[in-house]
């Protein structure tokens, strides 16, 4: 069970961005996506987990159908590829030769710190995070290096290609959120919890290696996920204690990111503000041409609790969902979320990605 309630992805957009004409250049040589179920493009079909969203309805509005993506069509990472000009990054673990418009290596169910499910991984990584660097830097040595020929020139491409992370939803809905299966809310107040998980090494090393350009997420408001609301005694509402709960780790995220780019030179980490935005479409759907922020637009296990059941017909009208099972967004809420970051004044901080890949 605890496989499967892992399972949360986030992000997601609307079917109205502009897409680069295959004729012009790319906005960045390159993509590179980490993260957990929200932008995992197939990497656990190949990793020994049942985490996985390898069958229907998963993908039913994927151009290329079933991928392992863990939504109904595109991820928010995908908005951003189509926006740069560049093809959705592969699943790292599928590629042996080099890709080099970027790689996806986001991982359903994985959170940032080990105990939450990382078992894959081994308990010597200190964080997900430092463990994304190092997945990042065997691709840097493996491929990359050879395929420039200076030093300059992989400098150049490095610093300007783009890293976004989406990270940490588990710590919470597979760890902190389960006391009977973890005891991290027993050791831990919300504000020391959220003081463990965010933690700078990573993305400073990724940093180090070269990476001048990142993205990070932060994280919705998991209070009104479907199974969170489900399994609280809210009435229906968003269960605001666990909202709360998430605020302490995005401010402390939002803080340390601020920091980054004022400590490391030519670095610029912009903090997507996805929190607010999800929480006012769950509010106030018609302004988001929505019409369902509530329930899961396909048939899920357990009345709504958990992923969806396989093969069953998903809704004709699933452009108007906000949830696309008890965890994950729909392609509609993915393109939303995608667009008020790519080009919208708020959403992403202290700039838009189209700012960002002006510098
Ligand atoms: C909490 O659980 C971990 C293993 O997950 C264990 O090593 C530790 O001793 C436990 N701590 C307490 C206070 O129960
Ligand atoms: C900012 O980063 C520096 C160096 O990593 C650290 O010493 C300092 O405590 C940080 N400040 C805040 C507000 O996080
Ligand atoms: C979407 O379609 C399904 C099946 O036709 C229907 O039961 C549901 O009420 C519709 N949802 C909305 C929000 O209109
Ligand atoms: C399923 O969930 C809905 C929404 O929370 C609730 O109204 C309904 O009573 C539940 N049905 C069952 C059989 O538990």
């Amino acid at each position: 069970m605890d496989l499967l309630l892992s399972l949360f992805c986030s992000i997601i957009f609307l079917h109205f961005l502009s897409v680069n004409s295959r004729d012009s250049p790319p906005l960045a040589p390159a993509l590179y996506v980490f993260g957990d179920s929200l932008f995992d493009s197939g990497n656990n079909n190949l990793l020994p987990t049942l985490t996985r969203a390898n069958y229907l309805p998963y993908g039913v509005n994927f151009p290329g159908g079933v991928t392992g993506r863990f939504t109904n069509g595109r991820t928010v990472a995908d908005f951003i590829a189509e926006y740069l000009g560049l093809p959705y990054p592969p699943p790292s673990i599928s590629i042996h030769g080099t890709v080099l418009t970027g790689l996806n290596y986001a991982s359903g169910s994985c959170g940032i710190l080990p105990e939450t499910r990382n078992k894959l991984i081994g308990t010597s990584v200190r964080n997900m995070q430092f463990h994304f660097h190092w997945l990042f830097k065997m691709t840097l040595k493996q491929n990359l290096e050879k395929e420039y020929g200076s030093k300059k020139e992989l400098s150049a491409y490095l610093s300007r290609s783009i890293f976004v992370f989406s990270i940490g939803n588990n710590d919470y809905l597979n760890n902190y959120l389960q006391p009977h299966q973890y005891n991290s809310s027993h050791r831990y107040t919300p504000q020391q919890f959220a003081q463990l998980l965010v933690d700078s090494q990573g993305l400073k090393s990724l940093y180090n290696l070269g990476a001048w350009k990142l993205v990070v997420f932060e994280l919705g408001p998991l209070g009104c996920l479907p199974s969170t609301i489900r399994k609280s005694r809210s009435g229906g509402k968003c269960a605001e204690e666990t909202n709360a709960l998430i605020s302490y780790f995005n401010n402390g995220v939002g803080a340390m990111l601020k920091n980054l780019t004022s400590t490391l030179s030519g670095s610029t980490f912009i903090f997507s503000q996805v929190n607010w935005l999800a929480y006012d479409a769950m509010v106030n759907p018609s302004e988001y041409g929505l019409k369902d922020t509530r329930n899961p637009c396909c048939t899920t296990w357990l009345n709504g609790t958990l992923s969806s059941i396989p093969f069953l017909e998903p809704y004709p009208n699933r452009s108007e969902y906000f949830f696309w099972d008890a965890f994950h967004i729909t392609e509609a809420a993915c393109s939303l979320i995608a667009a008020r970051c790519i080009t919208g004044s708020s959403a992403c901080v202290p700039m838009n990605i189209k700012a960002l890949v002006q510098i």
